[in-house]
């Protein structure tokens, strides 16, 4: 989704600016944009593209570039189409103010309308256009320009989410930056302040950072920087210096980054479980959740919330909660869950799982559990994120930067982790040792196993081509196989834009059932466990109706063939865990579904990595 890098120091802005909006890409946008200002010679220039940001080079000449502070921005289309005029940075009627937005402004046409009245020329459609005009504003009203002052007074008057920095010609070297739900970070190097969105954009530079809070400003400029709240009180701040990885813009061999993080998968489960158990007590040691064990040891309830692949994880949850705890356990889509009156209280612990960490549902679905008294829990991926710095304790995953939108070797990372702490807070319940003892003995295999399917890769890219002329898939799985289902589904539809529905398969034959035929194809989770032979039933019926079916099986599973049409087969592990192994197969047919039908995999259309309006 959109995103912002800022930059102030002493070497030339646009090509650290350009870098860094290279480094957001994998978020998904459709247009970008980039402001500079040469100081010495009081000149700014502004230059947007529609489309990547390699359009927008093109574009450029950095020789005639030269100054050393500037914004820039990718833009996600949310008021107004993916055009120049809507692209940021935005101008005032002057020209000499720019500025750039993350969030939605949902006021903005109230305040477009009154500032139509005073006589300001708007020539885009956005709701961020209104921001500039409205600092304008303020400046217009004082005898000496003073920037933050105006930003002050203008955000005083609008609702919504903002992060925003904002330059101006007449002001040298000062970029203001703000955020209101909307993350905004700051980068400290050596003569060199810079501000982004997201920390990929500058890591490369430097990892000593200033996280900004909800309400919080920062004026920068090459020598000092200054944080204060949103009335411009100073605010003293700690540098923290962050561990996290600098993403290589290399695929590694792969052709896609999808491909590369599906392949990592393996040594993402290691990461997942290094340090966190201890096999001799079948429980896991999570140090993230030890300031909250006592809180966890008299729960009552668990509530996961979370969005897309997250919450099919947070579904996974669901059903291995309720399988290894005694707990009442729920799961709910975070935008949904904000507005429903469950019953939450000290005795209930809400985790988020995201791994941006940013999702803005998610968020807020997180700040209203904790308003009525649960204990809130984060898992989340990107390290120093807002759900990370806002929940009461947490588990990261160590993953490392994921680039594909669509998201593979997190949601295997998630269900680890989530097996793990399931562990946990069983072990602490009811869950006893031997039981314990022989899921941490599995999954300690799982990297093994995943390593087994990514062996077939060849005959899954192979039967995939059988697949290419369907538009419609169906997907079933059983109990803990219907979160995998889902997931399958959604993998597929959101990279190949092929229509795929994931179902509980006992659900099939109430509704779904009706539109099979010899056109429309079922993936069906059929590895062996205790709703197998319902499973099994389920296919027969598919059967009947002439519909083509592809069966996950059990390696050694050998009647299935003589029923299905096309079997890829898995390892066998112990029921819990077997949805994380069964996940990967689904994964791979949807990369080479997309792949072979030349979709942009790593950034399908319409799509953002990191979704940061509700
Ligand atoms: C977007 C991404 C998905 C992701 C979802 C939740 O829709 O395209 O891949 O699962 O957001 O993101 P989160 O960062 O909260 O896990």
């Amino acid at each position: 989704m959109c995103g912002i890098v800022c930059y102030a120091g002493r070497q030339n802005a646009a090509p650290i600016l350009l870098e860094g909006l290279k480094r957001l890409e994998y978020r998904g946008y459709d247009s970008a944009g980039i402001a500079i200002l040469d100081s010495d010679q009081k000149t700014a220039h502004v230059v947007k593209s529609v489309g990547k940001v390699a359009e927008l080079e093109k574009k450029l000449n950095l020789r005639e570039l030269p100054g050393t502070c500037g914004i820039a921005h990718t833009r996600w289309a949310t008021h107004g189409k993916p055009t120049e005029e809507n692209a940021h940075p935005h101008t005032d009627c002057t020209g000499d103010l720019m500025l750039i937005h993350n969030g939605i402004i949902e006021n903005f046409a109230e305040l477009k309308d009154e500032l139509i009245e005073k006589g300001h020329n708007f020539r885009s459609e956005t709701d961020t256009e209104v921001l500039a005009h409205l600092v304008e504003e303020y400046l217009k009203g004082m005898d000496e320009p003073d920037l933050p002052e105006a930003v002050r007074k203008a955000l005083g008057r609008v609702s919504g989410t903002f992060g925003i920095a904002v330059l101006h010609r007449n002001i040298p070297n000062k970029i203001v930056v703000a955020r209101r739900g909307s993350p905004l970070i700051i980068g400290v190097g050596q003569d060199e302040f810079l501000a982004a969105s997201d920390i990929n954009a500058f890591i490369r530079h430097t990892n000593k950072v200033i996280y900004l809070n909800d309400d919080e400003m920062a004026i920068l400029n090459s020598n000092n920087i200054t944080i204060t709240d949103l009335n411009l009180n100073k605010i003293d701040r700690e540098l923290e210096t962050v561990d996290w990885e600098v993403f290589e813009n290399e695929k590694k061999g792969y052709k896609h980054f999808m491909l590369k993080e599906i392949f990592e998968q393996p040594e993402t489960v290691e990461n997942a479980i290094r340090g966190r158990i201890i096999e001799s007590e079948g429980i896991s040691k999570l140090g993230g959740l030890d300031p909250v064990l006592n809180r966890l040891k008299n729960l009552q309830r668990m509530v996961f919330i979370s969005c897309g692949t997250s919450y099919y994880a947070g579904l996974y949850a669901k059903y291995l909660f309720e399988i290894l705890t005694d707990l009442d356990v729920n799961v709910d889509f975070a935008s949904e869950f904000r507005y429903r009156n469950l019953r939450i209280d000290e005795n209930t612990c809400v985790v988020a799982i995201s791994q941006s960490g940013e999702t803005a549902d998610t968020l807020a679905a997180l700040r209203e559990s904790r308003r009525k008294g649960a204990l809130t829990l984060g898992l989340v991926n990107v390290v120093g994120s807002t759900i990370s710095k806002e929940t009461d304790a947490g588990i990261y995953n160590h993953a490392g930067p994921e680039i594909g939108v669509a998201s593979t070797k997190i949601f295997v990372s998630q269900c680890t982790i989530l097996a793990l702490m399931a562990l946990l807070v069983g072990r602490s319940h009811h869950l006893s040792i031997n039981e314990g003892i022989r899921i941490i003995q599995e999954l300690k295999k799982i990297p093994d196993y995943i390593k087994e399917v990514l062996k077939q890769n060849e005959a899954i890219r192979e039967l995939a081509s059988q697949f290419l002329n369907y538009h419609d898939f169906l997907f079933l799985g059983r109990n803990l196989n219907y979160p995998i289902a889902m997931e399958g589904a959604l993998k597929l539809k959101e990279i190949s834009y092929v229509h795929a529905e994931g179902y509980p398969a006992g659900e099939m034959k109430h509704g779904p059932i009706s539109l099979i035929d010899s056109h429309f194809p079922t993936v069906a989770i059929a590895t062996q466990d205790y709703s197998y032979e319902k499973m099994i039933n389920n296919i027969q019926e598919i059967k009947a109706r002439s519909g083509r079916i592809l069966a996950i099986a059990t390696k050694g599973d050998n009647s299935l063939s003589t029923i299905v049409d096309d079997v890829i087969y898995v390892p066998r592990t112990v029921e819990v865990l077997q949805p994380i192994v069964n996940v990967i197969p689904l994964q791979l047919f949807a990369y080479h579904v997309a792949d072979l039908k030349g979709r942009d995999v790593d950034k399908p259309r319409n799509l953002a990595k990191s979704v940061t309006v509700e």
